[in-house]
């Protein structure tokens, strides 16, 4: 009875076996390792997080398993790895700048963190190459870290505030709103630019929101605040806040703004808080903060969490 079902299976097995040697015959060769120019420099723990989830694609020490040998297989794994090197190479680290890697490391955390990488079918076929929880929390450690202190300079907003005339209002009908100097900070940033400081406020509404997870939709009355100001160094190195450059809101109203994606957007510039732009100006605003739509529309969260 179990016998001709036992023979099926181990021909079965064989047949599999013959096609994945005759496979791999095929194709041996998947990408090349070109030499390691220069290792990324970090602790020991985060740069081994990197080797188990990363270096099979960013980096010149690929290792490749024997399915992904196989043909069709191999091409798409070879495709993988150059893509991944030309976006950037753990192991070509030095052609990046100071400014470069640390955004990319930035990235590389969110990216993780929203399941982007490691690219989700190689995860399935490497089970160990997942991040784990407490890889991340050791990875965000790190990236604190790294992260630059900002003193943010509120004062310097409220001498714009009240050399103002009157409250200044943006094409959208969004007035400046003085008292988000009172919300809490929601994140400080100098990572996607060498030449700006920013700082991110949020309203209760927006906090609340936040800690509760209910941003997809986030509730109406959400206004999120971003504060930017030039980098300025001074003679020991340190970066501080230097001209206080634009104040922009979000504001969150699913009817009002719904040709927005249900945020208003407003921008004020130095030096009297002068309203920027036109009507469009919100509909440029909303396209680029539709790449953030994993979370809502509202970039920085991932330095929340
Ligand atoms: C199986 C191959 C593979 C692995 C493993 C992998 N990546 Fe990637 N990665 C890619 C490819 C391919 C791209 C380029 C995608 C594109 O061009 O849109 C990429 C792009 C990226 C980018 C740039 C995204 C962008 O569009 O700017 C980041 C950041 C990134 N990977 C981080 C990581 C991190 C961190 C890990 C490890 C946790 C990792 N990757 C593991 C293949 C991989
Ligand atoms: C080219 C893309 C782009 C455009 C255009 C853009 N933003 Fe942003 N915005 C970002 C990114 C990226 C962040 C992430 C935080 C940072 O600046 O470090 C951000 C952050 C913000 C934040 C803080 C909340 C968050 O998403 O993290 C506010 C508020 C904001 N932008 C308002 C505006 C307004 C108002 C306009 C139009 C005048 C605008 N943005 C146009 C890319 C853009």
């Amino acid at each position: 009875m179990h016998t001709p079902n036992r023979i099926k299976l181990i021909t079965f097995s064989a047949g599999i076996a013959v096609i994945i040697v005759a496979a791999m015959s095929f194709t041996t060769r998947v990408v090349d390792n070109p030499p390691v120019t220069a290792e990324i420099d970090v602790p020991a723990p985060v740069k081994k997080i990197f080797q188990k989830a990363c270096y099979d694609c960013h980096s010149n020490t690929t290792r490749v398993q024997w399915f992904d040998k196989l043909p069709i297989v191999a091409g798409m794994v070879r495709r993988d790895v150059l893509a991944a090197r030309q976006k950037f190479n753990f192991s070509e680290w030095d052609k990046l700048s100071g400014a470069e890697q640390e955004s990319i490391l930035w990235e590389a955390y969110n990216m993780i963190n929203a399941g982007n990488m490691p690219l989700p079918e190689y995860a399935a076929l490497h089970s160990n190459a997942k991040v784990t929880p407490a890889e991340m929390a050791t990875l965000r450690n790190y990236l604190d870290t790294k992260r630059k202190t900002v003193h943010p300079d509120t004062t310097a907003v409220k001498q714009e505030h009240n050399t103002a005339k009157a409250v200044p209002v943006a094409p959208t009908g969004i007035q400046f709103m003085p008292e988000f100097r009172q919300w809490q900070v929601m994140s400080t940033t100098s990572r996607f630019d060498n030449t700006t400081m920013r700082v991110m406020y949020a309203n209760p509404v927006a906090m609340k929101a936040i800690q509760e997870k209910n941003i997809s939709p986030w509730p109406d009355g959400a206004i999120i605040v971003k504060v930017v100001w030039e980098k300025a160094l001074d003679n020991e190195g340190n970066i501080h806040p230097g001209k206080f450059l634009n104040v922009q809101f979000m504001v969150r109203n699913h009817t009002k703004y719904e040709s927005t994606d249900g945020w208003g957007y407003a921008k004020f510039e130095t030096p009297e808080l002068k309203p920027a732009g036109t009507l469009l100006t919100a509909q440029t605003c909303a396209s680029c903060h539709r790449a953030a739509n994993k979370t809502g529309g509202i970039f920085d969260l991932s330095t929340l969490n």
